[in-house]
């Protein structure tokens, strides 16, 4: 495996890898949500590349960038265990270097649920994202739907700007209680840690409803209410039942394919969770 911090030898590295590139962007303390992308793009691709950056742009001035969990070390050994090929872990001045005047922004979609709540994000992803596709040219990349709103916001910008990169979603990985995987999990104590459990126990409440025939958009996002706020320490950002193309909010009965979704904070950790049903 190569690490590399340069654009200019990662093109090097890139003009001469074999086809198809995939590539897995990161933003480092990986686990197994991470990994799953780096497996499932090792069994598509001839060459893996992964990226490590803690991307500054896509982060509130109000949050948890300079505390954000980084350990290089073990990233690289995780990375390599899983048959990646080639790590870009820029430095931010290598990305953001030379006073930047350009910001990909989206309307839209990216200006609900997450990007309501976290203004400036999604245009920060976007342009990171948008970088990495350009230095790396990869045929394929690959995304979790853990973070639901920004694959569709990336889907997004790829078809409005012709990116020619084939976006591929790969499934929430879990703790076996439910607790989907995240980095900033490492910041939850143990009573945050059991309260946040409320969010997959909604998700799963809410499924069953829907499977048994409940249809109501309200009563749906009242069982995943009324699991959260049985937790004292849950502070809820919101909860979402909207369409999944548009992400537009169901009043009345739901229909077709749905996505049900939260923030959450407990105490300074903010988590996200969904799932993807069909009525
Ligand atoms: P990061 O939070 O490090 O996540 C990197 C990728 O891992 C994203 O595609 C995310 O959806 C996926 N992922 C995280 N937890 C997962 C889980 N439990 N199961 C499956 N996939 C999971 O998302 C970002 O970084 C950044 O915004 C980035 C796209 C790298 C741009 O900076």
């Amino acid at each position: 495996m190569q690490v590399v911090r340069t654009i200019s030898e990662l093109r090097a590295l890139r003009g001469a890898a074999a086809p198809l590139v995939g590539l897995v962007p990161t933003m480092g303390a990986l686990h197994d949500g991470h990994l799953s992308l780096v497996r499932r793009a090792r069994e598509e691709c001839e060459t893996v590349i992964g990226s490590l950056f803690v991307n500054p742009t896509q982060f509130g001035p109000n949050e948890d960038f300079s505390r954000y969990p980084r350990d290089e070390e073990r990233d690289l050994g995780l990375f390599e265990r899983d048959g990646t090929d080639i790590v870009f872990a820029p430095s931010v001045d290598e990305m953001y270097g030379g006073t930047p005047a350009t910001t990909v922004t989206l309307g839209g979609i990216a200006e609900r649920l997450e990007g309501a709540k976290r203004p400036g994000h999604f245009d920060g992803v976007a342009t990171v994202v948008t970088k990495l596709f350009n230095i790396v040219q990869p045929d394929r990349a690959y995304f979790g739907q853990k973070d639901a709103q920004q694959l569709r916001v990336i889907r997004t910008f790829v078809r409005d700007l012709d990116i020619p990169v084939e976006v591929v979603g790969c499934p929430t990985v879990r703790e076996p209680d439910g607790l989907a995987l995240s980095s900033r999990n490492v910041y939850l104590d143990d009573d945050h840690r059991a309260q946040a459990l409320s969010l997959s126990r909604g998700l799963d409440r809410a499924t069953a409803a829907l499977e048994d025939g409940v249809r109501d958009a309200e009563t749906l996002r009242r069982l995943v209410l009324d699991e959260i706020e049985a937790q004292p320490l849950a502070e809820i950002d919101y909860v979402s039942l909207a369409d999944s193309g548009s992400l537009e909010e169901f009043e009345g009965d739901v229909t077709g394919e749905v996505v049900l979704s939260m923030a959450v904070r407990f105490g300074a950790t903010r988590l996200i969770d969904n799932v993807t049903l069909t009525s």
